[in-house]
């Protein structure tokens, strides 16, 4: 199987992801480390083992930066509730917090593991992995690949006209990770915004008829109603499991390698992806921006691999 640690910021959307990383064979979960974002650390890393302990196949779960490298932290309670998993009740988890800090994680795993064979995926700000890469530069040539949600161009922002929430809150990061030089997948807005939790794709997750199928169509019917407000759409986009989604299936998305660049300096549009589309920049691509996916096939996916929890 496939090696991975998820970085994360839970969030209805990351525990989902969570799940279907745990529920899925050809990937091996190596931990879970936590970062502060939608809500506040001591919440994320809790909602992180409640979505591990809900899988019923425990993964050590850590708690890592309580802000972003340089800026105060901005939190997504509007979108999420105010304990980040609202819509289910969940019990406080019996699996404890790893005492070892989520940093510390990612370099220690980074080193035990043969180079090139962990795969990091990121699904909130990117201040863990951030700080790993600058105080063990080594760590760098170790990973295997990076694939995270965040950013937009063609759709652009959703925290702020111009910027997506995980890079807004910590554009410094997110800038570190992107341009680390190895290869990196992001899976924007362009793309999530394509997989809507519509009725019936909820109402898939309920008819499993397990408690993984109740909860999570709990979170849904909560975690939708702000972005159906927003978007006017009929359900709204299920970011973060797309990560997960794109190492099972990467015949699920469509994109491009090209140039990705982050807007540190403007107030007006901090955190924004600037993404080469068009090739018109001449500068080097350095990522795979996923643009398309196949929202059928992806809720279809998501629906049978949780069946099994
Ligand atoms: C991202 O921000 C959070 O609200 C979601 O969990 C997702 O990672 C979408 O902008
Ligand atoms: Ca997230």
């Amino acid at each position: 199987p496939r090696k991975i640690i998820i970085d994360t910021d839970p969030g209805q959307d990351d525990a989902i992801a969570i799940l279907l990383a745990l529920a899925s064979p050809e990937i091996e979960l190596l931990g879970v480390t936590t970062v502060a974002g939608n809500v506040p650390l001591a919440r994320t890393q809790e909602n992180a083992r409640k979505a591990v302990e809900l899988s019923g196949r425990p993964v050590p779960v850590m708690a890592g930066c309580d802000r972003p490298l340089r800026r105060p932290l901005s939190t997504a309670e509007h979108v999420h509730g105010k304990t980040g998993l609202d819509g289910a009740d969940l019990p406080e988890p019996s699996i404890p917090l790893d005492p070892r800090h989520g940093v510390d994680f990612l370099i220690d795993t980074l080193r035990a593991h043969p180079a090139g064979t962990v795969t990091i995926c990121i699904l909130g700000p990117m201040t863990n992995v951030a700080t790993a890469f600058l105080r063990a530069p080594d760590l760098v040539e170790r990973v295997r690949e990076i694939v995270l949600m965040g950013g937009g161009y063609f759709e652009q922002g959703n925290i702020t006209p111009a910027a997506e929430f995980n890079i807004y809150v910590d554009p410094e990061a997110a800038e570190t990770v992107i341009k680390c030089g190895r290869p990196v997948t992001i899976i924007p807005l362009d793309c999530t915004h394509k997989a809507l939790t519509t009725r019936a794709r909820v109402d898939a997750f309920r008819a499993l008829g397990t408690r993984v199928g109740a909860v999570v169509a709990g979170w849904l019917d909560f975690f939708e109603r702000f972005d159906v407000q927003k978007y006017g759409s009929e359900g709204g986009p299920l970011h973060d499991p797309c990560v997960i989604a794109y190492l099972l299936r990467p015949d699920l998305f469509a994109g491009r390698h090209i140039n990705v660049e982050i807007e540190t300096r403007s107030e007006l549009t901090r955190g924004a992806m600037v993404a080469d589309w068009w090739r018109v920049s001449g500068r080097a691509p350095n990522a795979t921006f996923l643009k398309e996916v196949d929202a059928d096939g992806y809720f279809a996916l998501l629906t049978e691999r949780l069946a099994v929890l």
